[in-house]
């Protein structure tokens, strides 16, 4: 006998019980056999169970008991957490082809709801055709090379002066970043000469009339590839700058010998230059470690699973989001001993005044989505530290606690706010 509900609450509670072990079954069932094993948890309030504000440290400890490769229950589907070097070389360069796509996360709709732009779109022949396109065009502009630096120095001699004057802040949202990308296709929509090709912006109509596409360079996706390559390139490099300040701040010694080095191969009386580099293998290194220590994206962008595969011997189901743990290399103790302390001997080639390189370092992730500007990022990083060693020494204010180098986890890891006493070096 079925026993069917005559009143209203009656029939809301055996709808809310039966939906409730919907969920309940969906939770438990893995979603194929040999899945990852992961901790246990209530759907929906798995998140509060484990995780704090430190999810990346969080994570890092849940690998600990559960493995390299290890599930998490999220909502309604079920994610999978990759850690430490081995089983992330696997995931991003040896299956690269395998683990390249991207998830369609709710947060990522909101904003782009097509996923089009480079950082979020689905890894298909269009997405590919758009971020080679973006590369080799804004490569053709400089991008990333050696004569880009002049541009850069402009910026940097900019900051200085802010440096000596009083430092404005400037804070622009997602959208405002939208709108100035439209408003610049709509300006060069208006003026556009296919013989005059004179930006990336140009680049990109041109294409669209090259190919006579609706559907490809479109202008929302033109509007996420810009908007996309300021994002990415905008708060990385600054969130970087700001641990390396931290990090001046908190070890003098450190900051002399940068100063000491820059000093005696660049002297006085220029900036440092691109071509300088190599001859500055402590500073080089310096910079290593703040972004070891500060490691600014604990995990690379969502990842998701194109086609059924394997990772760590465990079977991962097409459609699998990945979240990539770039925190638990950075921070693995067999490799750098003491993790949490700041030492640019770690990158430091004492003997033969060299820097040393290490696989265990993975600040611009790896494999098919590699960050597109790493080269420029490096060049920008280089440029614009060194500059600011060379021209200024960076000391706590008097009395004042020493700040934490323990970060806050928005879009980048950020260090908490702190001051910082600025003094000219050559006066
Ligand atoms: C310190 C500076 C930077 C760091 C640490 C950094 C790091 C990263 C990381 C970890 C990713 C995710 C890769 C993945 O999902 O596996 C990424 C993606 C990306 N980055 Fe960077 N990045 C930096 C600067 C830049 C700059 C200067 C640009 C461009 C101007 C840029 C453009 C991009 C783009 C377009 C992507 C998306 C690539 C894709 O989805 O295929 N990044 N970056």
């Amino acid at each position: 006998m079925i026993f069917v509900p005559t009143d209203l609450v009656s029939l809301l509670v055996l709808l809310m019980t039966m939906l409730l072990a919907w969920i309940t079954t969906q939770h438990y069932l893995a979603p194929c056999k040999n899945f990852p094993p992961g901790p246990w948890g209530l759907p929906i309030i798995v998140s509060f169970m484990y995780f704090g504000s430190d999810i990346h440290t969080d994570m890092m400890k849940l690998s600990k008991k559960y493995g390299d490769v290890y599930s998490l229950k999220m909502g309604s589907h079920t994610a999978i957490v990759v850690s430490g070097v081995k089983a992330i070389q696997e995931c991003l360069v040896q299956k690269g082809n395998d683990f390249a796509d991207r998830p369609d996360t709710w947060t990522i709709d909101l904003f782009n709801p097509r996923c089009e732009g480079i950082v979020r779109g689905h890894f298909d022949n269009k997405w590919q055709h758009r971020r080679q396109f973006a590369h080799a065009t804004l490569r053709s502009f400089g991008f990333g090379k050696t004569c880009m630096e002049s541009k850069i120095c402009e910026e940097i001699l900019f900051l200085l002066d802010e440096f000596r004057s009083n430092i404005k802040t400037f804070i622009a949202t997602r959208k405002d970043v939208e709108k100035f990308c439209k408003q610049q296709i709509d300006e060069h929509r208006e003026v556009f000469d296919p013989n005059h090709i004179g930006d990336y912006i140009d680049a990109c109509l041109a294409e669209r009339t090259k190919h006579n596409s609706k559907v490809d360079f479109t202008d929302d996706q033109l509007k996420f590839m810009l908007v996309d390559i300021f994002g990415a390139g905008t708060e990385t490099v600054v969130t970087t700058l700001i641990w390396g300040l931290l990090f001046m701040v908190l070890h003098p010694e450190i900051q002399e010998r940068v100063y000491n080095e820059l000093d005696q191969v660049v002297g006085a009386n220029r900036l440092p230059r691109l071509d300088d580099r190599k001859h500055l293998p402590y500073t080089e290194a310096t910079l290593l470690e703040i972004q070891r220590s500060g490691s600014i994206l604990p995990f690379a962008l969502p990842h998701r699973a194109l086609r059924d595969t394997t990772l760590g011997g465990y079977n991962i189901p097409s459609g699998t989001a990945v979240t990539i743990l770039l925190w638990s290399i950075h921070r693995d103790p067999n490799t750098w001993p003491d993790p949490d302390k700041f030492d640019p001997m770690r990158f430091y080639d004492e003997k033969n005044n060299t820097v040393k390189k290490s696989e265990n370092f993975m600040p611009f992730s790896a494999g098919r989505r590699v960050c597109m500007g790493e080269q420029l990022a490096k060049h920008e990083l280089f440029l614009y530290f060194s500059a600011m060693m060379h021209q200024f020494k960076f000391t706590l204010p008097v009395g004042t606690k020493k700040p934490c180098t323990e970060g806050v986890l928005g879009i980048t890891l950020v260090p908490k706010q702190y001051d910082v006493v600025i003094k000219e070096r050559h006066t």
